[in-house]
């Protein structure tokens, strides 16, 4: 299986994409990290643990990490869009343990440099933890097979109309990994164009409902997702952990990526280059378009796994 990790603001879809995890042997979960985001710190760190327990995963170390942004608090208030405590309204038990001392860049570093093989991260937060991790310590960053992060637009945003939420909140964060990182890693991007259209319709919802307890307490996170876009309840996180495991779903283009981090309006605005050849800066890999009912379906039939065992 192949090692990955996952850093994350719990969060209804980073949930979903936590339990695509945890439901596919193909991955081997080394560890999670928590960032603000959707929730506070003290929130998204204890969600992570909540739902690897869900799972049966609690031994899944965790680590907490950044509280805010790197340098400038987003301007604006939370919009509560992932209802109360973060995942919809639903109550888990935090599994027995405790949360791993170290700070997440750290726990990132100790955990990639001490693994036999190359290891993927995710990252479906704020880019805080990653820019950290990548500043102090390149060299280990070095040794990731990938990075595939859900973050950034193409088009509109969600935040504002120039800037999706995860870079909203941290853009000197996303400028150090996506535009300068100072260290060479493959690196995928998932946006928003592809992640909101991604999403689950109704009756995606009731198969989840029915397929037992785990899918039902999902089932009933998800729609407490006040981000619903008309009929489609998104899970753009677990869009990313996909694309990982069924690229052949997902149409992906060669770009750069400059974050706008400066303090005007398209603070947060991703530019999508999808000419590299012109222009200097890393190529990252972009996600422009998705089989919709092929990665939904992949999603329930992974997800709903985990009440067969
Ligand atoms: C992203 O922002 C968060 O609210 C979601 O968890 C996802 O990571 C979508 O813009
Ligand atoms: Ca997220």
């Amino acid at each position: 299986a192949r090692a990955v990790m996952i850093d994350c603001d719990p969060g209804i879809d980073d949930m979903m994409a936590l339990l695509t995890i945890c439901a596919s042997p193909e991955l081997d979960l080394r560890g999670v990290t928590s960032v603000g985001g959707n929730v506070g710190i003290e929130l998204t760190t204890r969600n992570a643990r909540a739902v690897l327990g869900l799972a049966g995963r609690g031994d899944v170390p965790v680590a907490a990490g950044a509280a805010r942004s790197l340098v400038r608090r987003p301007a604006g208030e939370k919009d509560g869009a992932h209802g109360d405590g973060g995942l919809g309204g639903i109550v888990l038990p935090e599994p027995p343990g405790a949360v791993d001392a170290r700070p997440a860049a750290e726990f990132l570093a100790a955990t990639v440099a001490a693994a036999s093989d190359p290891v993927t991260l995710f990252a479906v937060g704020p880019l805080t933890n990653v820019a950290l991790f990548y500043a102090l310590h390149p060299q280990v960053a070095a040794r990731l097979e990938r990075l595939v992060v859900m973050g950034g637009s193409i088009g509109a945003g969600n935040m504002t109309p120039a800037a999706e939420f995860n870079v909203w909140f941290d853009p000197e964060a996303a400028h150090r990994v996506l535009t300068d990182p100072g260290v060479s890693v493959p690196t995928t991007l998932v946006p928003l164009d592809v992640t909101r259209r991604t999403g689950l319709v109704d009756a995606d919802l009731a198969v989840l409902a029915e397929s037992g307890r785990i899918g039902a307490l999902t089932a009933r996170a998800l729609g407490g997702y006040r981000h619903g876009l008309g009929a489609v309840t998104p899970v753009h996180d677990a869009v990313a952990v996909l694309a990982l495991l069924h690229p052949e779903l997902m149409t992906t283009r060669p770009a750069r990526i400059h974050v706008d981090a400066g303090y005007g309006p398209s603070r947060g605005n991703t530019v999508v280059d999808l000419d590299p050849d012109a222009g200097d800066g890393p190529v990252v890999e972009v996600v422009v378009d998705a089989d919709v009912r092929g990665v939904v379906g992949a999603l329930l039939d992974r997800v709903t796994r985990l009440d067969q065992r």
